[in-house]
């Protein structure tokens, strides 16, 4: 998620779930080819299984994109056909695309040849006033037969005139019926779904209609609910019991960024709704808000913050 997630947000991910995918913030196809590459793409081996999310709509530019992302290690590649900015309606990709369905195919044919890692696609159920019933099949027909490896789908419209981003992923009414059909006619091809879940009780029912369930706001905001995301939907342990074990287990990553120069605040603004609706909470937010903006803020400001929650509070908690 573009400004708010980073490779230190999936490390902290990461410590939460050994099974979720995550996701790179989408990366243009020209940051990446003409940009710092190890800035934008360098990643930390725990992050796998990790998808690189481009956007672009120049079949030979996703191509070269694509390979330089399988050549960093990414595990998967997966287009943008979502994204309702401004900024990115003038560069021609993003959710604009769904009216284009031949050059999207196009977009995944070549990134299919480049790479052999999975290529899949995350898009709308359309846009504007375009039905959803003919756009959304149009689009999954044309890269399903491209070669695309799975679809995901916000399951609302993109209305790109009049609303902002934001309004983009509240405002448009969601229809998760139109994903579930899209599910039933494709049967043989993972359908993910994603728009407004806000818990693993709410995953869970979804999948019962589609392969797979991807969490946006939910993780980032409330991350804790990631911690119930291996016993309760691959029924595996969870990496840690609770929270405070997730920080502990994150202390030598933090220790290592802070000597390569990193500011303990980029890792630490990730972890605001770490503790959400625990007493303590409110406490623990403010001290981190406070002391690790510092310059050569350090660890002890996170430990500190840490004792501020009561250990008790910090039972597993439910999805
Ligand atoms: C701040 C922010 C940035 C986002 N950036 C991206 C992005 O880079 N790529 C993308 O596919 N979706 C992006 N999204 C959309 C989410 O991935 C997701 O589709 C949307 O928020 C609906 O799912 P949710 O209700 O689970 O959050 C972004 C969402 C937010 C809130």
């Amino acid at each position: 998620m573009m400004d708010w997630t980073d490779r230190h947000c999936r490390v902290f991910h990461r410590l939460m779930s050994r099974r979720a995918r995550l996701y790179t913030e989408m990366l243009t196809t020209g940051a990446i080819l003409h940009g710092d590459r190890n800035r934008l793409l360098g990643f930390d081996a725990s992050e796998h299984p990790v998808a690189l999310q481009l956007g672009g709509s120049a079949p030979p530019d996703l191509a070269t994109a694509a390979r330089i992302g399988e050549d960093f290690g990414y595990d998967e590649i997966n287009l943008n056909v979502g994204c309702p900015s401004d900024r990115v309606k003038d560069g021609r990709f993003g959710a604009c695309l769904m009216a284009e369905p031949m050059l999207v195919a196009d977009c995944v044919k070549a990134m299919k040849r480049a790479v052999s890692i999975p290529v899949t696609v995350k898009c709308r159920i359309g846009i504007d006033d375009q039905d959803p019933e003919s756009a959304l099949d149009e689009l999954a027909r044309g890269v399903i037969e491209a070669g695309a490896d799975a679809l995901i789908v916000h399951a609302r419209k993109a209305w790109l005139n009049g609303l902002s981003p934001k309004e983009n992923r509240d405002i448009p009414p969601l229809d998760y019926h139109r994903v579930y059909r899209l599910k039933a006619a494709w049967s043989g091809v993972p359908i993910i779904i994603n728009g407004g879940i806000g818990s693993l009780a709410e995953a869970k029912q979804h999948l019962g209609f589609v392969d797979g369930v991807m969490l946006g706001r939910a993780a980032y905001q409330e991350p804790w609910r990631l911690l119930s995301a291996d016993p309760e939907l691959f029924g595996e342990p969870a990496p840690h019991a609770t929270m405070k074990d997730v920080f502990a287990a994150m202390l030598p990553y933090i220790e290592a960024e802070l000597a390569r120069g990193t500011r303990l605040h980029s890792i630490t603004r990730h972890f605001v709704g770490a503790f959400h609706g625990l007493p303590g909470a409110r406490a623990f937010r403010r001290h981190l808000a406070e002391n690790a903006v510092k310059p050569g803020a350090g660890i002890g400001a996170l430990c500190d913050a840490m004792a501020l929650v009561e250990d008790s509070a910090v039972a597993p908690i439910a999805a």
